[in-house]
């Protein structure tokens, strides 16, 4: 019977790394310069890193806004129809009935406010707000500014829409050149108040009435990039969820005319 051969020894383990080998040669007679740590920029927090940083950081939790025009009137009433007696309180200041809200609508001056909406897959305006330009400034006459008002479907409350359209309704107004939004809340409506000190507004109590300001920085070329993309961006998601529902309504409608010859070539069938 044949010997076995004797197995080969494994090869030797290669280097390390360079660092290994050069230790060889003694300490290196000119090391590298340590490198510095990196500084965070003096202006971190306002510069425009912070601005970009904030962009994304929006940009993560992006919701399609829309800058609503006469046409549609009807959604608008829709939208405020559908709120309860309570809310169309904490909404408007007093007891809104059906006919307040459709005077409201008719009223609203496209030209001259800003109306933002959010719609949802099925094209329901699910929150609404409202921005009206050339209220007059509190001790100063001479000097606007814009009030702010907003309602959310209860079903879609909690998810930061009400926050969305704030912030939108803000860099509107500041790149309008005004300096102060304001806001009239029932100082039981904590959501609101809520929104508006989160963005640092100053509130002024009242009994049971509270009124917020909220100081705006000026308008600069980032802001107004700002607002052009999210109007862009609105317009687009809203095209697309139109097309995707024209596509639905085809969809159903084949199924429909399907099921109907299906029903009638049974029925001549018998
Ligand atoms: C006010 C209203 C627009 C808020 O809409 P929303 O989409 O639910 O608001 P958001 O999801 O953006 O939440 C806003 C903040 O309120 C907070 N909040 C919600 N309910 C709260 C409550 N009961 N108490 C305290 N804070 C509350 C949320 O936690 C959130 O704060 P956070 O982001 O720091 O967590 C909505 O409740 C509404 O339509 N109410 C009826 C109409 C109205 O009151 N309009 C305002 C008068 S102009």
């Amino acid at each position: 019977m044949p010997r076995k051969p004797a197995p080969t020894p494994p090869p030797a383990a290669p280097a390390t790394g360079w660092d290994e080998v050069l230790s060889a040669f003694g300490p290196d007679p000119h090391p590298p310069a340590p490198v510095p740590p990196v500084e965070p920029p003096a202006d971190a927090g306002t510069g425009p890193l912070a601005t970009a940083r904030a962009a994304l950081e929006r940009l993560a939790t992006w919701v399609p806004i829309r800058s609503l025009a006469r046409r549609h009137r009807r959604r608008i009433i829709e939208h405020l129809f559908a709120m309860d007696a309570r809310d169309r309180y904490l909404r408007f200041g007093y007891a809104a009935s059906d006919e307040h809200i459709r005077k409201y609508a008719l009223s609203l001056d496209f030209a001259r406010d800003e109306v933002l909406g959010i719609f949802n897959r099925r094209l329901r305006l699910v929150a609404l707000a409202h921005l009206a330009y050339g209220q007059p400034l509190p001790g100063d006459p001479t000097r606007t500014m814009a009030e702010f008002g907003v309602s959310v479907l209860p079903e879609s409350r909690g998810r930061g829409l009400g926050r969305r359209l704030f912030e939108a309704a803000a860099l509107h107004a500041r790149n309008r050149g005004i300096d102060t939004l304001f806001i009239h809340a029932l100082s039981e409506n904590r959501p609101m108040l809520r929104i508006a000190t989160a963005a640092g507004a100053v509130v002024e109590r009242d009994g049971s009435e509270s009124a917020a300001y909220l100081r705006l920085p000026p308008d600069s070329f980032g802001s107004q990039v700002e607002q052009a993309l999210e109007r862009h961006l609105g317009e687009l998601d809203f095209q697309f969820k139109r097309q995707a529902r024209v596509l639905n309504d085809f969809v159903d409608s084949v199924a429909e005319v399907k099921a109907h010859f299906d029903a009638s070539g049974r029925a001549a069938k018998e």
